[in-house]
């Protein structure tokens, strides 16, 4: 590239940056109700009654949280008719992904900025979030993680691509046919003409929400959990999850191309063939259908 082009270039890809970082700066804060409930959740000495005041305040709300409890999703024995007995069934986490999920999807809704196919992209954090949590199920050594918990992240991890579908939804679609075209994963190319990618997002998202750190360093770190200095292992399983979603035909469109899987990866969870492979038979036949998951929280 000659030198007039390449500072043509240069200043293009700075100027999306700084649209993008402007319009995160300007970026609604969560609505109160998701703030104190993350609170709430986190907090030590948290009841399930502390948790359902909150939730019971929001109608729609409710209803997702009771419709969730009794899904096959989560295929409950018996029917449950409060949000009370609901967060003592599903637990803190299953409640923080739902308020964190559903808030976020009223958020980015806007019909005209359609870059990336929103389905596309829940499916594939759902699928993700499955992968995740069956990891965390099956493997005995990371017993100290809740598998909800891990849910919670995968249904987070891409968020960062919302946020450029939504402020720069027409550069993105250069961004993402250059990824097509090039075959190069799409958080590089992101890198390579926006000036940040993805996971750099989900750092300056999770400061400006706080989110709990899990959320946080798996949104920055799930495509390299090696670069992470805390809850590698935690990270890894995020990272897994979302090649397995990919494995299993769920992207963001097809053919996407992504960064490579950590070497390592396998290894330092003890996933060997046999559980590698149930895992993604599951992903795929989830991935075939409709997600309850979605149709409840969305
Ligand atoms: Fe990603
Ligand atoms: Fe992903």
């Amino acid at each position: 590239m000659n030198q007039p082009l390449q500072d043509d270039y240069a200043r293009k890809v700075s100027e999306r940056y700084r649209r993008v970082i402007e319009n995160i700066e300007n970026l609604p804060a969560l609505p109160e109700i998701v703030t104190r409930l993350l609170e709430v959740v986190n907090a030590p000495d948290t009841s399930a009654d502390d948790a359902s005041r909150l939730i019971e305040r929001d109608p729609a709300l409710t209803s997702k949280v009771i419709r969730l409890a009794n899904s096959a999703f989560y295929g409950m024995p018996r029917s449950v008719s409060s949000v009370s007995s609901a967060i003592v069934i599903l637990g803190f986490n299953v409640i923080r992904s739902v308020v964190l999920s559903a808030s976020i999807m009223k958020m980015f809704a806007d019909p005209s900025k359609q870059t990336v196919n929103r389905d596309h992209f829940w499916k594939h954090s759902v699928i993700t979030a499955i992968a995740a949590k069956e990891l965390v199920r099956h493997l005995l050594s990371f017993k100290l993680y809740d598998p909800e918990g891990a849910f919670c992240a995968g249904i987070l991890h891409d968020i960062g691509k919302l946020i450029f579908n939504e402020y720069l939804s027409a550069d993105y679609r250069e961004v993402c046919q250059y990824s097509r075209d090039h075959e190069m994963p799409l958080l590089d190319a992101e890198t390579l003409m926006l000036g940040i990618n993805h996971a750099e997002i989900g750092r300056i998202l999770a400061d400006k929400w706080a989110l709990p750190l899990d959320l946080e360093l798996s949104m920055v770190f799930h495509h390299y959990p090696d670069r992470s200095e805390e809850i590698v292992d935690f990270i890894n399983i995020i990272h897994q999850a979302d090649h397995i979603a990919h494995e299993a035909g769920a992207g963001l469109f097809e053919e996407e191309s992504v960064t490579p899987e950590w070497a390592e990866s396998r290894s330092q969870l003890h996933v060997d063939d046999g559980v590698h492979d149930r895992i993604c038979e599951l992903c795929v036949a989830a991935a075939t259908g409709p997600v309850e998951y979605l149709s409840i929280v969305r």
